[in-house]
């Protein structure tokens, strides 16, 4: 695996790509790679001829009262895992060679991060969109791919691709998930193991909720109620929202008539965590 830490050797390496006319996947992380991650590297090493990560975590996407400074970065153990993973390639750039002094352009995101996260972490979409659209500027591969896991996060990039232009393919693939339901996140090791019983609250809220809908159930204030009584049941410290949404623009939606999703934010001790669920039904 060929690790790449100037935009140079970054480009050389997509051109070298589309030289030999080959499908190139894009696989952006944050680090601290677990299987939800991995999943990822395997579906673009399956889609594409050759597939690159890359490992930065973009301090425009935290707010001054977040968790940047103390967010995990085991690099060692993450270049390890890619490699074995079957990685073609990762990209490890250093802090000044994404945001050399004096950057101050920045993307306007799209409508679609607006309400949820873009209304409880301000500036958090802003931050994402520009150091997705500057990897994918330093990576011009045929291919991206991102989680269902961050739901809202995947549909702001994919707006952001159509509204922009931009020659990428963007995939969101499924969510993956503890056998116990706990959806992997690098979050996840911040928790005790008493904080991550609790934390159990949030896909067991989901999965209600699902069953709930399977049965019927279309009134999105009597699910999300449901939601709310799992999550309290649980014992997470604080719900920041959990409630149906229009899976297209992420607006509330009272009832469900049309593609639906249930997305849940909530606080377990300091850590926050995220979780969503499409329904079938719709
Ligand atoms: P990070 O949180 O490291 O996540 C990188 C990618 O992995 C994202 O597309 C995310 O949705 C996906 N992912 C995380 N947990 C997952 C799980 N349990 N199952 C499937 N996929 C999962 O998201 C970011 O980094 C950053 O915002 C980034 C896009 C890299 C921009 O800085």
């Amino acid at each position: 695996m060929q690790i790449l830490k100037t935009k140079d050797e970054a480009r050389r390496w997509v051109r070298h790509q589309a030289a030999m006319d080959r499908t190139s996947g894009l696989v952006p992380t944050m680090g601290a790679l677990h299987e939800g991650h991995y999943s990822l590297v395997r579906h673009s090493l399956q889609r594409c001829d050759s597939t690159i990560a890359t490992i930065f975590v973009n301090p425009t996407q935290f707010a001054p009262h977040e968790d940047l400074s103390r967010y995990p970065r085991p690099l060692e153990e993450d270049l390890a895992g890619l490699a074995e993973c079957g990685a073609d390639a990762v990209f490890v750039p250093e802090e000044g060679t994404m945001y050399a002094p004096g950057h101050s352009t920045f993307i306007e995101p799209p409508a679609v991060a607006r309400p949820l996260e873009g209304a409880c972490r301000e500036g958090h979409f802003r931050g994402v969109a520009t150091v997705v659209l500057k990897l994918m500027h330093i990576l011009p591969t045929t291919h991206a791919f991102f989680g269902q896991k961050d739901f809202q996060q995947a549909a702001v990039i994919s707006a952001m691709v159509r509204d922009l232009d931009m020659d990428v393919e963007v995939e969101a693939l499924p969510t993956v998930r503890e056998p116990d339901g706990l959806a992997l996140s690098s979050r996840n090791r911040y928790l005790s193991s008493e904080q991550r019983s609790r934390a159990l609250g949030l896909s067991r809220a989901l999965r209600d909720a699902a069953d709930a809908v399977a049965a019927g159930e279309i009134e999105s204030a009597a699910i999300e109620q449901r939601m709310h009584r799992v999550l309290t049941e649980a014992g997470v410290d604080a719900i920041e929202y959990a409630v149906i949404a229009d899976r297209r623009t992420l607006e509330r939606l009272p009832r469900i008539d049309r593609p639906a999703v249930a997305l849940i934010a909530a606080r377990v001790g300091t850590t926050r965590l995220i979780d969503n669920q499409l329904f079938d039904a719709t």
